[in-house]
């Protein structure tokens, strides 16, 4: 084993990410103990990543971005089992620790799973981040069979992956999403309806009875949360993951204050690679760009309306 030369794209300094983030050529290390090093095959993109150019996760500087990598290990630390040279796998870059992330070529491993047969790594590499948020929020909440949640802003894609979540373990979901994903949630099994102007009114009338949880999933936007209390009838059942600060104002939840003992990644994701090989999980992908492409897709992810996951493949 040996340092490998990689494109990364990263920052050393905090501020706005079209400002601080540049493409280097740097030596990617050997991968330290209980890590792994992958050739990267696609990096998803998250919103968290541009909370991070800003400063959200402070870490030491230089560091990347890219969360959620699928990847051929190229090379295992001390301590690693079960995976060898040549596995295909999918996981969570090391971002805290490591000097650059999943956006480049090369990328060192927090946590991985093997992309089962059948399921394209592209496809895989979206999973991590919106699967566990989603799974590990509904968890928290207390959502079990038989419960009426209301996924707010289910066209995010914490919200697409918590809609099928929910529906799978039994829960009765209303959805409120805009029209690109309208029809594929209603085909997972849940009442759907428009966010915006008398979304009260339409969801109230889709329940049919209590709300007994609301999971508010869309980037920032403040303004929302007290429509989302008064359909709950209290905002202790009401849990953003966005929406932090207008949260705790107004009494709501924040997911990060209340997931406690989360199932870990290595136990939570393989169901789900597992359906998503059979064709019965997604998580839909609005754009892959080129590596070289970053800054588009940067812009793209960004604008807050993404539509879908933003992928880039070295
Ligand atoms: N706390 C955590 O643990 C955690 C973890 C992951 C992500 N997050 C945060 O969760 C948020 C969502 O992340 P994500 O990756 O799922 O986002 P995303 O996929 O980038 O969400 C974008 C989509 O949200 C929908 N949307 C935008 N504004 C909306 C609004 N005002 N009302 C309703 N829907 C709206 C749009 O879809 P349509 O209009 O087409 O429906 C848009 O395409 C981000 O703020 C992210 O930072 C938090």
């Amino acid at each position: 084993m040996s340092a490998v030369a990689s494109r990364v794209v990263r920052l050393h300094e905090y501020g706005e990410p079209l400002d601080v983030l540049h493409e280097e050529q740097i030596e990617v290390a050997e991968p330290p103990e209980h890590r792994v090093r992958v050739k990267v095959i696609a990096v998803g993109l998250n919103p968290a990543d541009w909370e991070l150019c800003r400063g959200f996760m402070p870490a030491r500087l230089p560091r990347g971005i890219g969360f959620d990598v699928a990847g051929v290990v190229d090379a295992v630390g001390i301590g690693v089992e079960g995976v060898e040279v040549g596995d295909v796998v999918v996981g969570f870059a090391d971002f805290l620790a490591q000097p650059s992330a999943g956006v480049a070529d090369v990328a060192i491993l927090q946590s991985w799973v093997p992309v089962p047969e059948g399921l394209d790594p592209v496809q895989a590499a979206v999973l991590p981040m919106a699967v566990q948020t989603a799974a590990w929020t509904l968890d928290a909440m207390g959502v079990h069979p038989g419960s009426t949640v209301l996924v707010h802003g289910a066209g995010s894609m914490v919200g697409f992956a918590a809609v099928q979540i929910a529906r799978r373990e039994g829960a009765q979901v209303i959805a409120t999403a805009g029209p690109t994903y309208a029809a594929e949630l209603a085909g997972f099994g849940a009442a759907v309806t428009a966010y915006g102007d008398g979304m009260v009114a339409r969801v109230r009338a889709l329940a049919e009875g209590p709300v007994e949880h609301v999971l508010d999933t869309p980037p920032s936007h403040e303004g929302t949360l007290p429509a989302l209390i008064e359909i709950a009838g209290n905002p202790d059942r009401v849990v953003t993951i966005s929406n932090h600060e207008e949260a705790r104002r107004l009494g709501a939840r924040v997911n990060l204050d209340i997931i406690s003992e989360p199932t870990p990644f290595e136990q939570l994701l393989p169901p789900y690679v597992t359906l998503a090989a059979a064709g019965q999980f997604r998580i839909p992908i609005a754009h892959t760009y080129p590596l070289d492409a970053w800054r588009d897709a940067v812009e793209l992810s960004t604008s807050g309306r993404p539509r879908g996951k933003i992928v880039l493949l070295p």
